[in-house]
């Protein structure tokens, strides 16, 4: 049974939440990978972008600048020709630049052997009459040099803005490629026109059907950049899973150990309860039967003291007898009242003035300070102090704690009595300065049976702590050792009574 339960605590505490934590943890970090693919391959498809979109812009600008001077120079052969070869050759990115007819046939250029081939489809060239601006041909196309190569053109417009010719430079797709890879190293892109003819490809063999792609738009051509997500992150995820695995691990562990021990603590806590109540039960069974065998020969005692009443008329002897009657019945009560432990009753309070208690309690407490050499300091308060309880119980709460402070002195040391209420309770403190306690030894005095007297019963507190509780006040004890200590018994103050 206990080992299903500390399973059912292991299984709540530990398995349950690391199954659930590492799942959740797991989600978020393919989560992140997911994301930080994303933005790898963004990021790398921005700068690509950048290159690709710098070098048509670039070229379409020299072109519409060149057709410019072109239109006004009117074609001069010799003068162009030299303009074309001079672009070539300050930028390693032209293949070759070429002016073109009307038809789409190169006239001139810097390779001499691709005079009147036809280098622009109609298509591209009605788009650049339309527009009268530079735009990239669709399509790539070999050059005999051995390298792939895509055009851009501008036509030549005349002053009437009509268009008498093409301006054209073939872009190295090698050296682009060169410069992508220098760029960002290891990367795989496709760069394909709007119809899926692919202009450029790198690293792109390696592609499998699952491969997942990123595509960025390029502005200055209707064509579109791909670059793969990388398939691998440099992070290392499973090293950081099974981190959070092991530190989920260990502080579960340390709530499991933590619960377990709380658990352990209130069993213990519910046992020393049920011992508890066990001895009470005890107490209260061994104070019922004895109860019964002391009120009987209280009983003959009391019968015997009644004689001698009768017998002993003289005033100091009546007064003495008065004082044992009161005080077998005081033990008579008590006895009674011990049934208390046992079986709480139904209890019959009445509302008494605490100094009339003390009044009557005061010769006994003399008394027993003569008896132990010892001496005792009143200070009652004088308006009355109004209490609901019962009488005898009051008195025999205040001499046993009177009793242990008498005990825990030396001769001729002092006790001190305050009566006095605060704050809406009535309290008596019984002051003593005897050899005191220790802080670990307070909380035990009012268990039953703790004593740490030769003949003492370690009953005395304990009963007192239950009739006080029954009076719905309190009993505290301060205690230093060495000192002294005191003892405050609280009861509720009736303030309206007449
Ligand atoms: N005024 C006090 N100064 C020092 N120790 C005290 C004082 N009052 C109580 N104690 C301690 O608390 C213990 C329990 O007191 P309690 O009155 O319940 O039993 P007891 O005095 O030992 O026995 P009994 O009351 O039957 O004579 C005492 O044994 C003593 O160690
Ligand atoms: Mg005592």
């Amino acid at each position: 049974m206990k080992i299903r339960h500390k399973f059912k605590t292991y299984l709540l505490i530990v398995i349950l939440p690391l199954f659930i934590l590492s799942i959740i943890y797991w989600l978020h970090l393919e989560n992140s990978i997911q994301k930080e693919r994303q933005e790898q391959a963004e990021w790398a498809g921005s700068v690509y972008q950048e290159y690709i979109d710098q070098v048509i812009g670039e070229t379409k600008k020299k072109l519409e600048l060149l057709s410019l001077s072109s239109s006004v120079l009117y074609m001069e052969d010799e003068k162009t020709e030299h303009l074309m070869e001079w672009i070539k050759d300050t930028d390693p990115r032209y293949a070759g630049v070429y002016w073109i007819s009307m038809d789409g046939v190169s006239l001139s250029g810097t390779n001499k052997n691709l005079y009147h081939y036809y280098l622009i489809e109609q298509d591209d060239i009605n788009r650049a009459i339309v527009t009268q601006r530079a735009a990239v041909a669709e399509g790539k196309a070999l050059n005999n040099s051995g390298f792939n190569y895509f055009s851009i053109f501008a036509p030549i417009l005349d002053h009437e803005k009509k268009a008498h010719g093409f301006l054209l430079a073939h872009i190295r797709l090698d050296h682009m490629e060169k410069i992508l890879n220098i760029l960002i190293p290891d990367q795989t892109l496709k760069l394909e026109t709007s119809d899926h003819i692919q202009i450029l490809s790198i690293n792109a063999e390696s592609t499998t059907r699952d491969s997942k792609w990123v595509e960025i738009p390029l502005t200055e051509v209707d064509w579109t950049l791909s670059v793969k997500k990388p398939d691998t992150l440099n992070t290392n995820t499973m090293n950081a899973f099974f981190m959070f695995v092991f530190f989920i691990f260990f502080f579960t562990h340390m709530v499991y150990t933590f619960v377990e021990e709380l658990l352990v603590r209130r069993e213990e806590k519910k046992q020393k309860a049920l011992i508890e109540k066990q001895k009470i039960d005890f107490v209260g069974t061994l104070a019922a039967s004895t109860a019964h065998e002391i009120k009987n020969p209280l009983t003959g005692i009391k019968g015997l003291i009644q004689l001698l009443v009768e017998k002993h008329t003289e005033e100091q002897d009546q007064f003495y007898y008065s004082v044992i009657m009161k005080e077998i019945e005081r033990i008579n009560s008590i006895v009674s009242e011990f049934l208390i432990l046992g079986k709480p009753m139904a209890r019959k309070l009445t509302t008494y003035d605490v100094r009339s208690i003390i009044a009557e309690l005061r010769p006994i407490i003399e008394s027993e300070a003569r008896h132990f050499k010892m001496e005792v300091a009143w200070n009652v308060v004088k308006e009355p102090i109004w209490v609901r309880c019962t009488k005898d119980q009051l008195k025999q709460i205040i001499l046993n704690t009177a009793k242990n402070g008498f005990e825990a002195m030396k001769d001729g040391e002092l006790l001190s009595i305050r009566i006095y209420h605060e704050n809406g309770h009535a309290k008596i403190d019984i002051i003593d300065i005897g050899q005191g306690l220790n802080e670990k030894d307070i909380d035990k005095v009012f268990e039953p049976f703790y004593t740490s007297k030769k003949e003492g019963t370690g009953l005395g507190l304990f009963v007192c702590k239950r009739i006080i509780e029954s009076f719905d006040g309190t009993i505290e004890l301060a205690s230093k050792p060495l000192i002294g200590t005191t003892v405050t018994i609280s009861l509720p103050l009736l303030t309206n009574h007449p």
